[in-house]
């Protein structure tokens, strides 16, 4: 498979080109890599409205997905979500709120979506207590909500994988929604590499009509590296695409990150496919040591190892210290799990490390606590209203019957627990306190 945005960005370094445009860099300085990283000189293309090397490299990044087209992010899933809700909302009628049925472990960028896009949400929830992280929802629970809402959606938003490798019956939602007629929108930030398991798993060979996918999460590319992909059933959004990502990008995209997503289609394309089949078997084979040790761990996706560290007797303090002393970093972890996210890059040491970890876990007795879970507080103004006010930062100890301005959450896993709009009840309230959230910004009355 070609690598054209890297070619040109290797032959301008190597041929001696006074630089008088940007960067101010001009090719050199103390990171080693400021050679590669150019701006839209000539015959190096333009990210959004693409008809030279980066429209070469998008084609080969489409044809390996399986898509109608893909297009490149240097900004991450999050700029690839904008722009997918964009399109998806701009079938509304005239006149009309455009509405969206999302599962409510969406990330906050769907919600900051929803402000700049100004669209309506109806949530579902997950129907047992389960962590921010997770609502996993069938595709009959989808029919029935849909069946009893008053107004249709344009489409159904969900997150899969999630943080914690829970995943979505993509194949059955989008069955539901095929019959409906409404658009199925997945937040794939986590799953790119899904689309090369022996049998793929990603969204677009599911049925998926739009999905975003973080390269950089889990494939080789460097931070910011993400592709929208467009199904062949949603085709007819393709050609506005580029206008919806340019709309919300910066006009700098970054070609350090060009040329990552690029070198990635030649590795994806060659050794990728057996590393990964590899690599997959090692992760098995650990998860296998910690169910052999009855250490919980979550099923999910197969590339993320999710412990249940307060069912190991652990708290987050404690694991941390732990992990740290035994000198490996985690994704995420909070006071329930530890999440590791492994692939084919990870060395055969960091694999035996890990091991070793799971190997000599001591397992003490269960902490037995309350997870905050989703309160399903009432929605007063619309989350654009609300985000958009004057607001406010008060203690979340007095903000019950206050409007939500900004979704307090941290990062990872940015999973708000209550929305802008939403009135903060005494549930989210404690859901906040467990969270260790002290302060929320609410709209000033
Ligand atoms: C589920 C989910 N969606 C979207 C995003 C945003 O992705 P990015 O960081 O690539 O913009 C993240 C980031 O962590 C995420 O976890």
């Amino acid at each position: 498979m070609t690598t054209p945005i890297l070619d040109f960005v290797r032959s301008y370094a190597e041929s001696g080109t006074a630089r008088f445009h940007m960067p101010g860099h001009k090719g050199t300085g103390p990171l080693g890599c400021e050679s590669l990283d150019i701006t839209e000189i000539s015959g190096a293309d333009e990210l959004f409205c693409a008809d030279g090397i980066i429209a070469e490299s998008e084609k080969n990044a489409s044809e390996l997905f399986g898509s109608y087209k893909t297009l490149y992010s240097t900004e991450g899933s999050s700029l690839a979500i904008r722009a997918m809700l964009a399109l998806a909302i701009s079938d509304t009628p005239y006149g009309e709120r455009p509405l969206i049925l999302a599962t409510r472990n969406a990330h906050k960028v769907f919600i900051y979506s929803a402000a700049l896009l100004d669209f309506d949400i109806e949530w579902l929830y997950p129907k047992a207590p389960s962590h921010i992280c997770s609502c996993s929802v069938s595709a009959d629970e989808v029919r029935n909500a849909i069946a009893n809402m008053d107004r249709r959606p344009v489409a159904l938003y969900v997150t899969s994988p999630d943080y914690l490798g829970g995943m979505c019956d993509i194949k059955g939602l989008s069955e539901v929604c095929r019959q409906l007629g409404i658009l199925l929108l997945v937040d794939n930030a986590h799953g790119a590499y899904l689309n090369f398991l022996d049998t793929p798993m990603h969204p677009m060979a599911l049925g998926a009509d739009m999905c975003c996918d973080s390269a950089h999460k889990t494939l080789p590319v460097l931070t910011g590296g993400a592709y929208l992909h467009i199904a062949h059933s949603a085709s007819r959004y393709a050609d506005m695409a580029k206008d919806k990502m340019a709309l919300f990008a910066s006009t700098s995209p970054s070609y350090l990150t060009l040329a990552s997503l690029d070198a990635c289609n030649a590795y994806l394309d060659g050794e990728y496919r057996g590393a990964l089949s590899y690599a997959i078997l090692r992760i098995d084979k650990i998860k296998a040591l910690a169910r052999e040790r009855k250490i919980p761990i979550l099923d999910g996706e197969p590339s993320k190892l999710t412990v249940c560290i307060a069912k190991c007797g652990y708290t987050e303090k404690q694991f941390r210290r732990m992990l740290k002393e035994s000198c490996i970093e985690a994704e995420f972890i909070d006071s329930d799990y530890a999440v590791f996210m492994l692939n084919e890059k990870n060395s055969e040491s960091d694999f035996s490390r890990l091991e070793g970890f799971i190997l000599n876990l001591p397992l003490c007795e269960d902490i037995k606590k309350e997870a905050p879970i989703f309160s399903a507080p009432r929605q007063k103004i619309s989350v654009r209203e609300a985000m958009l006010a004057r607001s406010e930062s008060v203690p979340v100890s007095s903000s019950v019957g206050r409007i939500c301005a900004t979704p307090s959450v941290s990062c990872p896993p940015a999973v708000p627990l209550v929305i802008s709009g939403e009135v903060i009840c005494e549930a989210t309230v404690s859901g906040l306190q467990a969270l260790g959230i002290e302060r929320i910004q609410v709209v000033k009355e």
